[in-house]
């Protein structure tokens, strides 16, 4: 899958994207709502990972580059959500971008693309997105979206260990006719 936006481009990893990906992965900041931070070995098998995703089903967590520098901004996209999750089987979306590429709606842009995607190409019925419930600036996201939470789907992470802060989720989901609209 390749796209472009106003003002990024969606895209396959490159082997270019190694060194600011790993960058960001080791990020404090950045990873402050996942259990780990990632290794540049750990973020290597993760572009591996994306990338047999996306031949396997069609889609996956990809590169977003921004046009006007060339620069890596992060990773956006979607991916299968399968058991244990208690919202599985279904489709997610997700991002996780730089810092200094903060605050400029870019991971709004790219996912509302990515969503098209998932409507259109792929016509999906629904996507989900979840995460640690003090995570705001990612529920800002799925909100801009129009995506929605009912508290009944709030869960505990199963692959997270039972005590962690980190656990405690919110799922926000998005109908194919809500986003038509
Ligand atoms: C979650 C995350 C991607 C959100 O990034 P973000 O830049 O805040 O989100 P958006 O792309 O939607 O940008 C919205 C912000 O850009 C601002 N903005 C500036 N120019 C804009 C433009 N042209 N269009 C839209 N918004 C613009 C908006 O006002 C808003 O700012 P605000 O939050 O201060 O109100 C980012 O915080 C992140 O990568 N966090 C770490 C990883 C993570 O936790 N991922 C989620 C795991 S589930």
């Amino acid at each position: 899958m390749r796209a472009e936006t106003e003002r990024l481009i969606l895209r396959p990893w490159e082997d270019r994207d190694l060194d600011p990906f790993a960058a960001l992965n080791s990020d404090p900041e950045v990873m402050r709502f996942f259990p780990a931070m990632r290794t540049r070995e750990e973020t290597a098998a993760l572009m591996d990972y994306t990338r047999a995703m996306l031949s396997e089903s069609g889609m996956s967590f990809l590169a977003v580059e921004e046009k006007a520098s060339g620069d890596l901004v992060g990773m956006v996209g979607l991916a299968p959500v399968k058991p244990p999750m208690p919202c599985a089987p279904t489709v997610e979306i997700g991002w996780r971008l730089a810092k200094h590429h903060w605050g400029k709606g870019y991971a709004s842009e790219a996912a509302k693309a990515w969503l098209a995607y998932g409507f259109g190409t792929m016509a999906l019925p629904e996507i989900v997105a979840f995460t640690y419930v003090g995570n705001e600036p990612s529920r800002c996201v799925m909100q801009r979206l129009g995506m929605t939470r009912d508290t009944v789907d709030d869960f505990e992470h199963p692959n997270i260990v039972e005590g962690h802060t980190l656990r405690p989720h919110v799922l926000y989901r998005i109908k194919a006719a809500a986003f038509a609209r």
